[in-house]
Parts: structure tokens; C-alpha cells; sequence
């Protein structure tokens, strides 16, 4: 079985299992950087399991012609589920119940992939993630073993590799210990529907273009109120069905805005009136403005 555990001693916190016809694909796809990196401290495990290897035909064939006929050819249900069951009493064998773990088929066929999803998944021990390729696969296997149809988008992939790699990076980083800065999963782009604000780094000054002023002040209250006004211009502008989203559960943040503005326009009055007030004084010959009443 083409299996790769990447077990360093320290539990997993999330066992990706992906059945495919290309392992090598997966595991080099998420061999290097952060997830690479996850790997190999052990917070996350990736076992690959290539389907060929479970075909009882001698020729090691895993599609046939679709009946009906059609275009294509269409993976077979026993490989895929003899690769299932493995993967399956493999778990089983770790003390879990393993044919009770989560079969995410990815396909184009099924519910959009977004951050939310990628969170709840995250608080699973173990995921399977299903790559189809040809025409697809038998209807009777995935009947049986799939629990969830997840898509990356609305278009077609030649296979179902690149969108589980896609997958199982933005669950990952949702896994406790992945990211070094604990708090980015959760505050980045879409963890509260809103897009990241720009961000700049040095020099200060760069092809004319200087950094925003507030960056450089130190008041970090000011670069907070900043960053937050720019997430959700952007966000307006940009995904005005996520801006939405934010304005329906912060309804507060505008009140306490509001109120802010209202203040603020209140002290100008005021420092208006005293401002004419002193120039009345003046021009009547009196240095001291009037007290206001
Ligand atoms: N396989 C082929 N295209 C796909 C897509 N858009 N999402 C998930 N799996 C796929």
C-alpha cells in the first residue's frame, strides 16, 4: 500500500488520509512550507493511499466504459472501496472508529469549499479525502463510503488532487500549532467575513509610494481603528455579500461610530464657538473671550 506516515511521536492533532491515483502528486504538493513543516513536527499526519494498488485485476485496470455508453471512463467501485476499507481499518486499528470518520469526495458536483467549512473540519481527528479522475466514479461506491461532496469552485479540474491539497491546506492551518502565530488562522480574510487590510514593511518610502502616516505614529489604538476601516472598505468594495455578513452581527460598531462622529462634531461646535467668541472679544477690544454659558 502506498502509505506515508509522518508520525514523529507527538499525537496528530488532524490524520489526513487521501485515496488517490497519484500519491506522489499529494505529497509533494504538501511537502514544503507551513504544511510541510506541520508534517514533520508530527501536528498533523498524511497517509496517501494509491487506489491502483487495490484493484483485483491483473492488469492493475481501475476505470471501465460507463454503461449506457458516454464519453470517458469511469473509476471502478471495488478498488475504491478496498482502498476505503484499509484506510478505514487502519484508523479502526488506532482505537477510533474508522468507517465513522468523514469521506469528503471532491468534486465539482458538490458544495463550495469556504473558510467555515475548513474550521468545522478542522475539529476532526481524521479526514478522507477522495480524488476522482476520468469521468468519475461508480455512483454505487460513493453511495456507500461518501459522508460529504465538497467543490473548490465552479469550473473543472482534470482531478481531484490539486482541489484536496487545496483543501486539507486551509483545514490545517484552522489545527491548533500549525500556524507559529496562533491567532492568524482565526483573524485573517474571511475569519470574520472581513478581507485583510494592506499591509507594508520596509522601506518607508518606495517607487514614491510612502507608508500611511498612522503605521509610523506608534498609537496602536489609532493603527487598529485604521486597519478596521480598511478591512471594511475593502470588503465593501471588494465582497459587498460578505460586507453585508459583518454589518448584520456588528450592528454595534456602527452605533459606538456614530456616536464617536456625534462627539466629535459636538467638541468642533464648540471649539468653533469659542474660536468666534475670542474674535468678538478682540475685535471689542477685550483680550479675554467670554465664558461659555
Ligand atoms: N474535480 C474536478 N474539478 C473539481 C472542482 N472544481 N472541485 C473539486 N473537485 C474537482
Amino acid at each position: 500500500m502506498g502509505k506515508d506516515y509522518q508520525d514523529k511521536g507527538e499525537m496528530p492533532h488532524m490524520n489526513f488520509h487521501v485515496l488517490t491515483l497519484f500519491p506522489e502528486m499529494v505529497r509533494q504538493g504538501l511537502s514544503e512550507s507551513i504544511i510541510g513543516r506541520a508534517l514533520s513536527k508530527g501536528i498533523i499526519s498524511l497517509e496517501t493511499v494509491n487506489i491502483r494498488d487495490y484493484t483485483t485485476d491483473r492488469h492493475k485496470k481501475v476505470d471501465d466504459y460507463p454503461y449506457g455508453g458516454g464519453a470517458g471512463m469511469l473509476m471502478q467501485a471495488q478498488p475504491v472501496y478496498d482502498a476505503w476499507n484499509a484506510v478505514a481499518e487502519g484508523i479502526g486499528s488506532r482505537g477510533r472508529a474508522g468507517t465513522e470518520a468523514r469521506v469528503i469526495y471532491v468534486t465539482p458536483q458538490g458544495r463550495t469549499f469556504h473558510q467555515e467549512l475548513a474550521k468545522e473540519l478542522a475539529k476532526e481527528e481524521d479526514l478522507i479525502f477522495l480524488c476522482g479522475h476520468y469521468e468519475g466514479i461508480d455512483e454505487r461506491v460513493l453511495e456507500e463510503i461518501v459522508t460529504d461532496y465538497v467543490s473548490v469552485g465552479d469550473y473543472v479540474l482534470t482531478g481531484g488532487e490539486l482541489p484536496a491539497m487545496v483543501m486539507i491546506d486551509a483545514i490545517s492551518r484552522m489545527v491548533p500549532g500549525v500556524l507559529s502565530n496562533e491567532l492568524s488562522g482565526e483573524t485573517e480574510s474571511f475569519g470574520n467575513y472581513l478581507l485583510e487590510y494592506p499591509q507594508y514593511s520596509r522601506p518607508e518610502l518606495w517607487h514614491d509610494k510612502s507608508v500611511p502616516q498612522v503605521l509610523l505614529s506608534g498609537n496602536h489604538q489609532k493603527v487598529d481603528e485604521w486597519r478596521l476601516e480598511q478591512s471594511l472598505e475593502r470588503t465593501r468594495s471588494l465582497r459587498p455579500d460578505l460586507y453585508e455578513k459583518w454589518v448584520q452581527e456588528n450592528q454595534e460598531y456602527f452605533i459606538k461610530k456614530a456616536k464617536r462622529e456625534e462627539r466629535k462634531r459636538r467638541l468642533e461646535r464648540k471649539r468653533q464657538w469659542k474660536t468666534d467668541k475670542g474674535t468678538e472679544a478682540l475685535a471689542e477690544g477685550n483680550t479675554e473671550p467670554k465664558a461659555e454659558s
